[in-house]
């Protein structure tokens, strides 16, 4: 039998990130340069049920009964096979491997799991439609973080720009103007809970400050779907400078992000905010084309690790 695989791309939020956990509308979109993957080869050698697991990124290499059921490639096959009604699979090795970067905000969990949970129904003759890799996905996502909004394993399941309220379906977001996005990695790692909690706390000490800023950051989001919609770039960059102002307000910026924010701009970048979970991790910057080997080129120079250009476009 030949190797089964599927990948799935990172993804980066637009507008929106944190203020989406309390219920307000996100933009978020796949960053195609970026993918995990996962290739499954049958073990006709090995006892059936026996399921080996490799993540060579992560120095992996186990019997999946060997691991603890909330691991969350354990977390991503048990779903797969209680999804199928499979109790005793073929014998299998699925290896994984992801050029995403972890913890930085591009999703990287997120799309371990699309891609190991739609290989392995593939494996088992079942392909699973989209709706249903993102509702197993956000199940693994209950791991990485105990309350997510759904966002990262819905853009990595639906392969498109999507618009986001928590707890509705997605809607997919049409592009109405190519724009370009680069993405710079401040290199350091910060976990999505953390951040998460953080903003918990400070909410709790002062909810009706922070529901008035997430109310702010929603309408942020609203204004720049309509631009997106439109076509009207032109009005994208300064609403990322409006929602990063916000997002420093609620604590989740940082001295690596606010750095190669303020320098993508001071090079031409249209607007720049944090992406993801913030604390760390990735910012990005719109920039129009003539701009964007200039904002790269500052980016590398202040300090980011890796840039990524990526372009949004109509699907
Ligand atoms: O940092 P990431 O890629 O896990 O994105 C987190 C986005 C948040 O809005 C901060 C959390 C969530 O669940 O939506």
């Amino acid at each position: 039998m030949p190797a089964i695989s599927a990948s799935a791309p990172g993804k980066v939020i637009l507008f929106g990130e944190h203020a989406v956990v309390y219920g307000r509308p996100a933009i978020a979109v796949p960053v195609t340069e970026v993918r995990a993957k996962a290739i499954i080869l049958a073990e006709p050698l090995a006892a059936p049920g026996s399921v080996r697991i490799e993540a060579p990124d992560i120095g992996l290499r186990a019997e999946m009964r060997n691991l603890p059921p909330n691991h969350p490639l354990v977390r991503a096959i048990s779903l797969v096979f209680t999804a199928l009604g499979v109790s005793r699979s073929p014998a299998f090795s699925v290896r994984v491997t992801s050029t995403i970067p972890v913890a930085s905000g591009l999703g990287s969990g997120a799309a371990v799991s699309a891609a190991v949970i739609r290989s392995v129904a593939a494996f088992l003759g079942k392909p699973l439609p989209d709706d249903q890799v993102c509702a197993l996905a956000y199940e693994v996502e209950k791991i990485h973080h105990g309350n997510p909004s759904g966002i990262d394993n819905t853009v990595v399941a639906y392969l498109r720009p999507v618009y986001f309220v928590r707890g509705h379906s997605p809607e997919p977001l049409v592009v109405g103007q190519p724009f370009t996005l680069l993405i710079g990695d401040t290199g350091v790692r910060s976990p999505t809970a953390h951040a998460v909690a953080g903003v918990r706390e400070r909410w709790q000490a002062d909810p009706a400050g922070y529901e008035a800023i997430y109310d702010r950051i929603g309408e942020i989001a609203e204004q720049a779907r309509r631009a997106i919609e439109m076509g009207q770039v032109e009005q994208l960059g300064p609403l990322m400078d409006d929602n990063q102002a916000w997002l420093e307000k609620i604590g989740v910026s940082s001295p690596a992000l606010d750095r190669l924010i303020t320098a993508a701009r001071q090079a031409g970048a249209a607007g720049a905010k944090l992406s993801g979970a913030g604390l760390g991790g990735n910012m990005i910057a719109l920039a129009a084309p003539e701009k964007v080997p200039e904002v790269a080129r500052i980016l590398l120079a202040t300090g980011a690790v890796q840039v990524i250009q990526t372009e949004i476009k109509p699907v």
